[in-house]
C-alpha cells in the first residue's frame, strides 16, 4: 500500500487549469489545503479560478503560459518557486484534441496536438524534476485517458499523444525508483468538461464524447486520492474504465467492431459548428469552469448498461459452457 500523504500546505502546479478537469482538480486540491500555482493560456479564466479558490480561503497563484513554449514553462516553475519556495506536486493536465480522419487532418493539427498533449507533459516534468531531485521528494501526476490504452476513430493524433505520455510516465516511474519522487496516472473516461466545445473538427458538427460520460468531479476526486496515495495508475470509472479495459483484453474484437462501425457517428451531434481550428493554436473564449455543454450520463443509464453487459456476458459464458459440455459428450 503506498504511503498516505498529508496534503495540507503542499504546493501544486496544475496545468490546463482554466477549464474542465484541471479547474475542478485545482478546486478539490485547494479544499484539502494545497497551495496552488495554476496555468493555461486564458488569464481571465485563471483569475476566475483564483477568485473562487481564494473566496473559499485557499491560496492560488496565476501564471498564464503556453505548454508548447519552453520559456513559459520555465517561468511558471520559477514564479511558483519564488512565491512558495517549493513544489510538491505537478498535475499535468493541459491537452487538446482534434476530430477528423487521420489522412484528412491538416499536418499542422497533428503536430500541434502532439506538442500540447504529449510534449507539454514532458516539458513540465523536465522543468520540475531538478527541483524534486534537490528536495528528494515530489510527485508527477498525469491526467491520462482511456485513450492512453485504447483507441477511438477520429482522434488519431490525440490517441497517439496519450499512448506516448503513458509510455513515458511508466519509464519515468522506473527511472525514479528509490528517489522519493513519485509518478501517478489517472485514466480518465469521457467526462462532462468543455473539451468538446474547444476541439476543432473537420466535419462541421459538434463533437461529443463516446458514451457514457461521467461528471468531471469524478476525476478531480481521483486526483485528490492519487495525490494522497501517489505512485499508482488509477481508473476512476467502472463501465468506461475497469470493465472496458478488461473487455479489451479478453475480447478486443468487440470494441473494434462497435467503434469501427459506429464510433464516428457516436462522436458527432447534428448541431453544426464552424470550428476548424478550435483551441489548437489560440484559446477560445467559450468553456471556462469545470463543465461544458455535454451533460454527464445519468447514473441509472450506466447501471442499466452494466446490468445488460453482465447479462450478455453471462449468456455468452453459459452458452459456451453448455456447448463445451455437449462437445465433450460427443467426443467421449
Ligand atoms: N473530457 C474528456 O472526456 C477527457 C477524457 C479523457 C481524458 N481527458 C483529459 O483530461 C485533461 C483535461 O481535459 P478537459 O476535458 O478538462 O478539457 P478542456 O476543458 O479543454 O481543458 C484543457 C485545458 O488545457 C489548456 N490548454 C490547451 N492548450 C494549451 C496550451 N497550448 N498551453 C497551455 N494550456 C493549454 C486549456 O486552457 P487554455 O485554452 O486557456 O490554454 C484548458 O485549461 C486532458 O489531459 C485530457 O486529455 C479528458
Amino acid at each position: 500500500m503506498p504511503r498516505r500523504e498529508e496534503l495540507q500546505g503542499k504546493v501544486a502546479i496544475v496545468t490546463g487549469a482554466s477549464s474542465g478537469v484541471g479547474w475542478q482538480s485545482a478546486v478539490r486540491l485547494a479544499e484539502q489545503g494545497v497551495r496552488l500555482c495554476v496555468t493555461a493560456r486564458r488569464r481571465d479564466a485563471l483569475e476566475a479560478l483564483r477568485a473562487r479558490v481564494e473566496g473559499a480561503g485557499g491560496e492560488c497563484l496565476v501564471v498564464p503560459g503556453d505548454v508548447t513554449v519552453g520559456e513559459d514553462v520555465d517561468r511558471v516553475v520559477r514564479t511558483c518557486l519564488e512565491r512558495y519556495g517549493r513544489i510538491d506536486l505537478l498535475v499535468n493536465d493541459a491537452a487538446v484534441q482534434t476530430y477528423g480522419y487521420f489522412d484528412q487532418l491538416p499536418w499542422a493539427h497533428i503536430q500541434r496536438t502532439l506538442d500540447v498533449t504529449c510534449m507539454g507533459f514532458l516539458r513540465f516534468a523536465h522543468a520540475v524534476l531538478p527541483h524534486f531531485r534537490k528536495q528528494g521528494s515530489g510527485h508527477v501526476l498525469n491526467i491520462q485517458s482511456m485513450l492512453s490504452e485504447g483507441a477511438a476513430p477520429l482522434l488519431s493524433a490525440y490517441t497517439a499523444a496519450k499512448h506516448a505520455t503513458l509510455g513515458w510516465a511508466k519509464t519515468l516511474k522506473l527511472e525514479l525508483h528509490g528517489t522519493g519522487i513519485q509518478v501517478s496516472n489517472v485514466l480518465v473516461p469521457s467526462v462532462s468538461s468543455p473539451m468538446f466545445d474547444h476541439a476543432p473538427t473537420q466535419f462541421g458538427l459538434q463533437p461529443v464524447p463516446v458514451p457514457p460520460t461521467y461528471d468531471v468531479d469524478l476525476v478531480a476526486r481521483a486526483v485528490v486520492k492519487c495525490a494522497r496515495r501517489p505512485g499508482r495508475t488509477v481508473t476512476p470509472a467502472f463501465l468506461q474504465g475497469t470493465l472496458l479495459l478488461w473487455l479489451d483484453r479478453v475480447a478486443p474484437f468487440v470494441g473494434e467492431a462497435v467503434l469501427g462501425r459506429y464510433g464516428p457517428r457516436m462522436q458527432m451531434e447534428r448541431a453544426s459548428v464552424d470550428r476548424p481550428e478550435g483551441n489548437l493554436f489560440q484559446p477560445v473564449p467559450q468553456g471556462v469552469g469545470a463543465y461544458g455543454s455535454v451533460p454527464a450520463t445519468p447514473r441509472w443509464k450506466r447501471f442499466t448498461a452494466v446490468a445488460g453487459l453482465a447479462a450478455l456476458a453471462g449468456g455468452v459464458l453459459g452458452g459456451a459452457a453448455l456447448g463445451a459440455r455437449g462437445l465433450a459428450r460427443a467426443v467421449r
